[in-house]
């Protein structure tokens, strides 16, 4: 069985998958809660938290699903890119476990985990296929043409999907992390209501800075009347962001002649993108945000590192 530990951002997370892709154990120790009073994720409180939650996360899984560190064959742990001190916790810690049991590592790229959420079990997302990757870091159409490799098709210019969300959710009074916090309030909000438009860039890439600051506008033009007008702004902004990422999925379909469409990462957990690329295949609500199965899915298709030659392995901020 793999053992992977995912430490990038503010998940403090291990999975226990066996070789051929089935999840035995998931295990997600949000730290959310920690950051929410700061408006964001705070690095160096992220990287302190991993420290005090890694070696509970790694029991928890293992116990979850039944197995000891005798069954585990390979280690995997996310290299990067993220938090450098977060990442650093859990490069270490798999480092630590690997080495006690003179057990291979596998250096896994957060974004390939992301990909291959899709190739887990019982109903893995076979490549080639073209994916949209959209998290709080990253905002990717992908031309993924096997269980490793992609083509980037597009990339954000500026701000992120997910970064657009909590952004917009802090506009509007609702806290950290802000997608699914707007997603829930949009739910009572008409998404015709005001008119946010995502900028249009050239090629397939994303620019969603000014729909961020369009919202800004509103809400400072409303005044006091925000507070009664609040699901409105939040459909509307939801609706925009929406938009922008399926028209931009869809001209890459298009161009590319893609017969099969994936949507992975933190926000390919919103229901109205994901109801409206009906003919995509999102990842499972639990493997989108971050989370370790997704790293030991990527390890599969990621070649080790013997013992003991990953002693001096680094961690990796940005690619
Ligand atoms: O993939 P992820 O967990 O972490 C990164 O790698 O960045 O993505 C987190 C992002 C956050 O920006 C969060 O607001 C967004 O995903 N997100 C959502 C939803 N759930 C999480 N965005 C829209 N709707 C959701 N339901
Ligand atoms: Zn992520």
């Amino acid at each position: 069985m793999i053992l992977a530990l995912e430490t990038s951002c503010d998940e403090t997370a291990c999975a226990v998958v066996t070789e051929d892709g089935h999840v035995r154990a998931n295990v997600v120790s949000s730290q959310a809660a920690l950051h929410a009073r700061y408006g964001g994720v705070v690095p160096e409180v992220a990287s302190r938290r991993h420290l005090e939650l890694a070696t509970p996360v790694v029991r928890e899984a293992l116990g979850r699903a039944n197995a000891s560190l005798d069954d585990v064959s390979t280690v995997a742990v996310t290299r990067g890119p993220g938090l450098i001190g977060a990442l650093l916790v859990g490069v270490q810690t798999a480092k630590a476990i690997a080495w006690s049991r003179r057990l291979p590592l596998v250096p896994v790229d957060h974004l390939h985990g992301h990909v291959a959420s899709l190739f887990l079990r019982p109903e893995p997302f076979e490549p080639p296929l073209l994916c949209l990757l959209a998290s709080g870091g990253h905002t990717l159409l992908l031309d993924v043409h096997d269980h490793a490799g992609w083509d980037v098709l597009g990339s954000t210019l500026d701000d992120a999907a997910g970064e657009a969300f909590d952004k917009g959710a802090r506009l509007l009074g609702l806290g950290y992390p802000g997608g699914a916090a707007i997603e829930g309030l949009a739910r009572q909000g008409d998404p015709e209501a005001f008119s946010f438009p995502v900028a249009r860039v050239a090629g397939l890439d994303f620019s969603f800075s000014g729909v961020k600051t369009a919202l800004l506008y509103a809400v400072r033009d409303l005044g006091e009347e925000v507070e009664s007008r609040r699901a409105d702004l939040a459909a509307s902004y939801q609706r925009a962001i929406v938009r922008a990422l399926v028209e931009r999925t869809r001209e890459a379909a298009e161009q590319t002649g893609a017969a099969k469409i994936a949507v992975v990462g933190g926000v390919a957990a919103n229901s109205e993108l994901r109801a409206s690329l009906p003919d995509a295949t999102a990842a499972p609500l639990a493997l989108c945000t971050d989370n370790a199965a997704m790293i030991a899915s990527a390890a599969r298709f990621t070649r080790a590192v013997p013992y003991p030659s990953y002693l001096a392995l680094d961690a990796y901020a940005s690619r």
